[in-house]
């Protein structure tokens, strides 16, 4: 068997937002295949990073108060953590908002232009005429053109799930300053993809991608064709500026793909690696991983904008499919997005490694988490078919270890040694429900031996000793031979069996040899079993940090006094954004009887729109120039009459309103603390 060079990826995760089960079917997915090959010799890049452009980032910042890139420096932690806690096997972790990410858009950019790719024409776009800015689709917001839902973003309706231009919205108003917004002709830049139709149609049908994906791009996009793909955005946006188009921006999805290639470069020249030999060397192969929904940015844009720049094609993308709790979509209110971050806390990781693992097939099928089956794949197979085999008979060989020659077994152990082949064919297909069914029967096999055999009969026989070390000889041996079987999903099972044994697990070829005449270490527990309140509480609302015990109250004692509201503590009180804002245009809200309509400063970016009920206490040119102050960091709420996106504090019911004003000398954009 050749030596095979992969770069493996998976798709990169937005910096917007926390890693959550869903994209962790993706991560364990690639991080087997990683191993997998690894594990049979072969040499793995395994480069990912995070995706930090857009728009969604800019107002999540924006809202935050703070600047994108300490937002992307933040999730970069987050995600990383996560990812390690998973055991997911980055070679590399890099983010496209990098030196090295800049570089490589620069020079396909070249590319394009040298091919003459790129067109510029002018478009309508929506513009802020009180900002003077080109708003982004995620700006405006208006009714839906499609079923009339008031307070839908410029790009897709959350009521109806219909995507459009933001120029088709009704009656849209920006979401900066409320105004109406004007269309403007805005130059934009495209890049033709119908000069690379013939060499897609080809590409996409040489058995790179899955049959059915094949079919749907041949079905949906290749059949006529494709239109020019708009890669350009005005400033306002977080990115990189284009080098010859100054104020303008290249749009997310351009640059995205491209952190493949500036992750792998920051790798190479970490290690020293040619960065050619993985990304313009037709010897080596290239293969990335990813869902569903992101199938033509992968299989239609991206292959052209390689093939364009000399880069060598992806020779395989494996797409899977969305993750589904019960059988439903993953929801907030219904409490199934969970987090890794929630997972860790009452689970292992290994246990969902596998739990995957014994779920993905080859084709875009979703997934189900089902808790039950969760809880049965976990206890009956991991730690009662696999992990029993080692608990039941390593203690019993503690004194005496191996036996020096390998027992007659029957033949199980060149049944499951020759076995070795068909799971890693499964691996290779990314068959892992295959492989998984394949290492369980042979864990049967197994068991059925160690029933047979009895070795807790022998141990209470002196005269049998030797027997005993045999029958348990062939135990340790079938229970590694599928260890390495499975190490490339558990590879913290590896690694123990490595330590109980005496010899690191790591290669796929240890699986055609018995082990013989070695010590056993005392044996340490492997694998718990997973209690299904375990799995329940993480469907629940985060607690909150636990009192210990509730003294008597006593009104004069600060820390035993009834409280007035719902005690928090100072991490719950820091986790609201209290600043100084200056109110800059206030005007009623015609069809609300309390509300006023609020465009408050922070100090430096857009204003920001706020409600008010304090129509009936405060005339609007009362409060124009007026400091006060607001929560900053509530989520903005849609309401009938626009997007409210903070929270002025004031004291007081709805008849009674007093606004809340710090004292001369602050400014706007502080910080309450
Ligand atoms: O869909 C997503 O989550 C994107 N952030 C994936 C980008 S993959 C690649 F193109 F960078
Ligand atoms: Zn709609």
């Amino acid at each position: 068997m050749s030596r095979r060079q992969i770069l493996v990826t998976s798709a990169l995760p937005y910096a917007n937002g926390p890693i959550h089960l869903g994209h962790l079917v993706e991560y364990i997915q690639t991080d087997i295949f990683a191993r997998f090959q690894r594990l049979r010799g072969h040499r793995v890049a395994y480069v990912c990073a995070d995706d930090t452009h857009g728009t969604a980032i800019m107002i999540r910042a924006q809202k935050e108060g703070v600047a994108p890139e300490q937002l992307v420096a933040a999730m970069a932690t987050s995600h990383q953590r996560d990812f390690a806690a998973f055991g997911i096997s980055f070679d590399h972790y890099g983010s496209t908002h990098s030196a090295a990410s800049r570089a490589a858009c620069d020079q396909i950019w070249q590319a394009l232009r040298a091919a003459n790719l790129v067109v510029e024409r002018s478009v309508e776009r929506l513009y802020d005429p009180v900002q003077r800015t080109f708003l982004a689709d995620r700006f405006v917001v208006g009714e839906c053109p499609r079923c009339g839902a008031k307070d839908q973003y410029g790009d897709n309706c959350e009521a109806c799930g219909s995507t459009y231009a933001a120029t088709e919205l009704k009656h849209p108003r920006s979401v900066h300053s409320g105004a109406t917004p004007e269309l403007r002709p805005s130059r934009q830049l495209f890049v033709r993809l119908e000069p690379l139709q013939e060499f897609l149609r080809g590409w996409t049908a040489s058995g790179v991608l899955q049959p059915e994906v094949a079919n749907y791009l041949a079905g949906h996009f290749l059949h006529q064709p494709l239109q020019d793909w708009d890669v350009s955005r005005p400033a306002p946006y977080f990115g990189f500026e284009i080098p010859d188009e100054p104020g303008q921006y290249w749009y997310v999805w351009f640059d995205a793909p491209i952190g493949y290639i500036g992750s792998t470069a920051e790798w190479c020249a970490r290690t020293g690696e040619p960065l050619d030999d993985w990304w313009r060397n037709d010897a080596g192969e290239i293969v990335h991983f990813l869902g569903k929904d992101i199938t033509y940015f992968h299989t239609l844009f991206w292959p052209a904008l390689l093939k364009v720049a000399g880069f060598r094609l992806p020779t395989r993308v494996q797409i899977h499919g969305f993750l589904r709790v019960r059988g439903e979509k993953m929801s907030k209110s219904r409490g199934t997005f969970v987090t890794a971050a929630r997972y860790l806390q009452t689970l292992d990781p290994a246990w969902l490694r596998y739990y995957y693992a014994s779920k993905l097939g080859p084709r875009i099928d979703d997934l189900d988490f089902v808790p039950d089956e969760f809880v049965g794949k976990v206890n009956s197979d991991l730690v009662g078919r696999v992990v029993n085999l080692a608990s039941r008979s390593a203690r019993l060989v503690e004194a005496t270890g191996l036996a020096v020659r390998y027992p007659d077994d029957g033949g199980l152990f060149a049944r499951a040694a020759a076995l070795g082949e068909t799971i890693a064919a499964a691996y290779e297909a990314c068959d892992t429900k295959e492989a998984m069914r394949l290492c369980m029967g042979l864990a049967d096999a197994a068991n059925e031996y160690v029933e047979a055999k009895a070795p807790w009969t022998l141990k209470k026989d002196p005269a049998r000793a030797g027997e005993l070390q045999d029958v348990c000889t062939v135990v340790l041996n079938l229970f590694r031979q599928i260890v390495v079987y499975l190490t490339p999903v558990l590879p913290e099972l590896a690694a123990q069996t490595g330590r109980l044994l005496g010899g690191a697990v790591d290669r796929w070829q240890q699986a055609q040899e018995p082990l013989v005449g070695t010590p056993v270490a005392p044996f340490e527990r492997m694998m718990a079993r997973v209690e299904v309140a375990a799995v329940q509480a993480m469907f629940e609302p985060e607690p909150t940090t636990a009192v210990a015990a509730t003294p008597t109250p006593d009104p004069t004692d600060p820390l035993t006094r009834e409280p007035l509201a719902a005690e928090i503590q100072l991490a719950d009180f820091e986790k609201v954004d209290l600043r100084v804002v200056r109110i800059v245009a206030a005007e009623p809200v015609p069809e609300a009887k309390k509300l006023l309509r609020l465009q408050v400063s922070l100090g430096s970016g857009p204003p920001r729109t706020v409600f008010a009920g304090i129509k009936g206490a405060y005339a609007p040119e009362q409060l124009v120039g007026r400091l006060v102050v607001m929560v900053a960091n509530l989520a903005p709420r849609r309401m009938k009459f626009g997007v409210s996106e903070g929270m002025v504090v004031a004291a007081g019911t709805d008849g009674e309103v007093f606004l809340l004003s710090p004292d001369a000398g602050a400014r706007p954009g502080q910080r309450l603390h």
